[in-house]
């Protein structure tokens, strides 16, 4: 029997046509086609399906077929038919945990944010930054809409060259920018042209975020981490791991807040010259410093022998995924061939920043931001001062987060544990450790990038009473 196409949502749907007949009847193939649509989701517990006549008519089938099917779902329970009204989807696929596919528990929901990693997203300059975007897709030449240049936009490589010369104290040209979707982004880059140029071994920060250890490893670098004291990176210890080049956070360590001392700094590139090879510095959050004391990239030190890797993430937005690093001369072709293979971001946006940029839009935005951040982590640490005042508070002169000194037998992981259940979500030290985790003490990693100013004293009770309950639990 021929099907109608006539109605193609409910023939596609229902997929009956000549591809699903096999041998078997038409009632049964048209049973086995809703049961599949309701198993999978396609048709919602409670939508109608359509009168039996109206679909035998779009079927073009007679209409015994179409009660036939129905009744048999109905008996199998995944329609319910009623008198005087339409037979729907009884059955959902929520409601039936297949064996196969455990389930997931849905975390308690957050109602306070202070773990790291996020600026303050209702501060993004939606009006300017949709100024921006709204100017360059009525400015952009035809040429811009053609394929995009691997390395970046040379609109945007000038202008991040001038921003990080004047801001940061780089040595950076239109040249030597590569335009990339964020520091994570721009180390895969980097390490795969390290990895062309011979380097196979990398070294990293212990404790470091987890991600960037992973982004080295991804483009096929053995890590080896290396510990962080007061004066930042042990350059000492990093000289007898096999690695010729490092990831290293200078201006501002994450996560222990720790500045690279400057004797520290001059020893690190005497290392990377020594070892022919590169330091990569990731600048992730340095434009946000409360003590009057800027500290310049250590890129400008020797841009021969530093990689510079800087994103918009923590002044702006991650959602926006853009970024720079600046590279070294010798770099270059390896970074090039490296970006073959790397999607640059969309052009369009690459020019919305620049022109943020270039209109000083960007520098109100951070003077603003580190305004609100300055006072709120002023907030954060008389809070925390009055509240929890067995903690040591360090790492507060720069960037969006602050690190809680604990007393020893502070149990910080059963605390973390116990203030998720309580909607406030929190980072542990031992959490950014390179495994195998050794613990070096009992501190928590306080962000106040994304949490309002209101949000911080009930969110500091709740840390306070996650303390407590966290001692009484085993950690
Ligand atoms: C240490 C560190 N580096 C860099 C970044 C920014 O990474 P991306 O630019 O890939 O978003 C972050 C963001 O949380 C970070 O914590």
């Amino acid at each position: 029997m021929a099907v109608s196409q006539t109605n193609l949502a409910w023939a596609t749907l229902l997929d009956v046509g000549p591809a699903a007949r096999g041998r078997r009847r038409l009632h049964d193939r048209l049973a086995h086609a809703l049961r599949t649509a309701i198993r999978d989701g396609r048709l919602a517990e409670g939508a109608a399906v359509p009168p039996s006549r109206a679909l035998a008519e779009e079927l073009g089938c007679s209409r015994w077929v179409v009660t036939e099917a129905y009744g048999q779902l109905v008996a199998e329970g995944f329609l319910a038919a009623r008198v005087g009204s339409a037979t729907r989807v009884s059955w959902s696929p929520d409601t039936a945990p297949s064996p196969r596919i455990p389930r997931t528990r849905t975390p308690p929901p957050v109602r306070y944010d202070l773990a790291p990693g996020l600026p303050d997203l209702r501060a993004f300059p939606r009006r300017r930054w949709a100024d921006a975007v709204r100017a360059v897709t009525g400015s952009a030449v035809d040429y811009d809409l053609g394929l995009p240049d691997p390395a970046g936009h040379a609109v945007l490589r000038t202008t991040v060259a001038q921003y990080l010369r004047r801001s940061r104290g780089a040595d950076a040209h239109a040249a030597s920018v590569f335009v990339c979707a964020g520091v994570t982004d721009g180390l895969v880059r980097t390490c795969r042209a390290l990895r062309a140029e011979g380097i196979a071994d990398v070294a990293v920060e212990d404790p470091g975020w987890g991600r960037l250890r992973d982004a080295a490893t991804s483009a096929g670098l053995r890590v080896h981490p290396v510990p962080v004291d007061d004066d930042g990176l042990r350059v000492d210890d990093l000289a007898r791991t096999p690695a010729r080049a490092v990831i290293v956070g200078a201006a501002h360590q994450f996560p222990t807040g720790t500045v690279l001392s400057p004797a520290r700094r001059a020893r690190l590139v005497r290392w990377a010259r020594e070892v022919a090879g590169f330091v990569i510095e990731d600048d992730y959050d340095a434009e946000f410093r409360y003590d009057h004391h800027p500290v310049a990239v250590m890129q400008g030190m020797d841009p021969g022998r530093v990689v510079l890797l800087g994103s918009v993430s923590k002044t702006l937005s991650p959602a926006l995924g853009l970024g720079w690093l600046v590279a070294p001369a010798v770099l270059t072709p390896a970074l090039r061939a490296a970006n073959l293979v790397a999607a640059a971001p969309p052009v369009l946006d690459q020019l919305a920043l620049a022109t943020f940029i270039d209109r000083g839009w960007y520098d109100a935005h951070l003077r603003a931001a580190r305004r609100r951040f300055r006072s709120r982590r002023d907030l954060l640490v008389a809070t925390l001062g009055a509240r929890v005042p067995e903690g040591r508070v360090a790492g507060t002169a720069a960037g969006l987060h602050i690190v809680l000194h604990l007393p020893d037998g502070t149990a910080t992981r059963a605390a973390v544990r116990a203030a998720a259940a309580a909607g406030l979500r929190l980072a542990d030290l031992d959490d950014y450790r390179a495994p195998p985790a050794r613990s070096a003490g009992r501190a928590l990693v306080l962000g106040y990038g994304n949490i309002s100013d209101p949000e911080i004293a009930p969110a500091v009770a709740l840390l306070r009473d996650a303390l407590r309950s966290g001692s009484a639990e085993t950690p």
